[in-house]
């Protein structure tokens, strides 16, 4: 079995869950569930960020520990997994001893290798950004407003050597042209390698702040954020122990756009590569939503919860949402109107009714098991062909990040699929006393209900829920690997019609 690891970006623990981390889960438990249908020996990883000044800034506000802030915001964000329905396999705390261990470790031996080293620093300090700035990020000879307030600030402090690696990180991405999807990003971190980089200061005097990692050979120190944080890809799979080769390197570190440059896309290959660690495989770099239009923030009440959304309609319906709305990489707006009108035209129409017509009409005409089908004239050669185009593409799709274009494919086979009930109109054709109707309309009720296995079996990766339960309404049970299961067959003649059930009830609709 191929293995297959796959990340998200872990989240800072001093916020609360909103749609941005939502978005991330999704596509990166899409792209996992994808991978496992398709036979790999997947690994998922996500988790919280928990150390730095704004946490530490945070609880001393609500005059707690920064590890009670953590550890409300670990039962946040696990809670947020679970209502999505992610199926990571871990969930890492960057206070967790599996973790700090791992941290000091890497820091001692870059340390004993003088790859670290300790020098005075005379700089801007951002405490908002947690970073030093230099003059070359002023605008207009000031500061933008996203690093807060900025004050000059001499320190010793502890530097690792990233720029004698910059030669090395221009070659490999020129190289890789896989290490960054989508490409365009690639050429902006080039574009930002054309200029030198500086080394990295990777301490915080402890005077500063005191909620991080200790270096192991200063302890007046801590380890700035964002060289503690990386580390977490690795340190979740075992570090330094046999079983760390059994899933590195990564296949894809799914992140925001955001955090691709400079942590993702610089500190981060150089740090491995100078532990004599293979680079990750893949970068895969997502936009950002806005609300209305607008960027999300809570003080301003442009925020969505995600969980509302899951309460008032479903979590596929989220799920279905974000990845069909969303083209992997490029930037997308949340509105309610267009969640609205996505849900009642795909899902409680197109999906919705089709379901509905199945599970009413063969009863109705049939019986209770799915009848045979004995007539293959010209609405089903059609159907099937349209099929046949759907199929290998949807599953292409899938496997180069088109979600969006794969759903819509799958969508526009559902319609096909209500277009021929409407050509052959099984209501119709249930009135006639010949004989070859009776056979059109049991042929044609048959055909729906095995088109719909098959379009909902497309849909899996991204609404399992809904999958499993159109089987289960259908009957359909199968241990086949998912390619064998979205294949055609017959597996529904004499399986028994499940009960009437509305799966997208419109928002004043009940259930049932
Ligand atoms: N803690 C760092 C990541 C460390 S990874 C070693 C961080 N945390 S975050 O909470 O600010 O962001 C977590 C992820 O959510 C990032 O990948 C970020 O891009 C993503 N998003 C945050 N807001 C977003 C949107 N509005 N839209 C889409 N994703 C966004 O950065």
């Amino acid at each position: 079995m191929k293995s297959f690891y796959i990340t998200t970006a872990i989240d800072y623990a001093n916020g609360s869950p909103h749609l941005g981390h939502a978005y991330e889960k999704v596509l990166t438990d899409v792209v996992a569930r994808f991978r496992r249908l398709m036979g790999d020996d997947v690994y998922f990883l996500t988790g919280i960020d928990e150390h730095g000044q704004k946490v530490q800034q945070s609880a001393a506000k609500r005059g707690i520990e920064p590890i009670e802030l953590c550890d409300e915001a670990a039962e946040q964000f696990k809670e947020l997994c679970s209502s999505l329905n992610i199926s990571n396999d871990d969930f890492i705390r960057t206070t967790e001893t599996r973790h700090k261990d791992v941290v000091r470790k890497i820091l001692q031996d870059l340390f004993d290798r003088d790859e670290i080293y300790k020098a005075e620093y005379k700089g801007f300090y951002s405490a908002r950004a947690e970073q030093f700035l230099q003059e070359k990020d002023m605008v207009d000879g000031k500061w933008p407003e996203i690093f807060g307030e900025v004050t000059e600030i001499t320190e010793s402090n502890y530097f690792f050597k990233l720029s004698k690696y910059q030669d090395w990180l221009i070659e490999h991405i020129n190289s890789h042209e896989d290490f960054i999807f989508p490409r365009f990003r690639a050429k902006q971190v080039l574009e930002f390698l054309k200029e030198p980089i500086n080394d990295l200061c990777i301490s915080r005097p402890k005077e500063r702040l005191e909620w991080g990692i200790p270096l192991p050979f200063d302890e007046e120190y801590v380890t700035y954020v964002w060289f503690d944080a990386l580390v977490n890809y690795i340190s979740a799979i075992g570090y330094g122990t046999s079983d760390f080769d059994k899933y590195w390197p990564v296949n894809y570190h799914v992140i925001g756009k955001d955090i691709l440059l400079p942590p993702h896309s610089v500190y981060w290959p150089i740090m491995l590569k100078a532990i004599g660690v293979e680079v990750p495989s893949s970068l895969l770099v997502h936009g950002w939503w806005s609300i209305n239009g607008d960027k999300m923030s809570k003080s301003t009440g442009n925020f969505i919860e995600p969980s509302e959304f899951v309460k008032e309609y479903s979590v596929d319906a989220l799920r279905y949402f974000l990845i069909r709305e969303m083209s992997v990489g490029q930037d997308s707006d949340f509105s309610d109107e267009l969640f609205t009108n996505r849900y009642n035209s795909d899902l409680a129409n197109d999906l919705g009714n089709l379901l509905n017509r199945v599970l009413t009409m063969t009863p109705r005409y049939c019986g209770d098991t799915f009848p045979a089908r004995t007539i293959d004239e010209e609405p089903e050669k059609e159907l099937e062909a349209a099929w046949s185009n759907t199929e290998s593409k949807v599953v292409e799709l899938y496997e180069e990040f088109q979600f969006h274009k794969g759903l819509e494919l799958a969508f526009s086979f559902i319609r096909s699929i209500n277009r021929y009930a409407e050509q052959r109109s099984p209501w119709k054709l249930a009135k006639s006393e010949d004989q070859k109707d009776k056979e059109t309309c049991a042929t044609a009720l048959s055909l729906m209900a095995e088109s719909l296995r098959r379009a909902v079996g497309l849909l899996e990766p991204v609404m399992p829920e809904t999958t499993a339960r159109v089987y289960e309404l259908l009957g359909y049970k199968s241990d086949a690997s998912w390619l064998e299961r979205i294949k055609p067959s017959d597996a529904l003649t004499g399986a028994k019609v499940g009960e009437k059930v509305i799966l997208f009830p419109k928002p004043q609709q009940e259930k049932k």
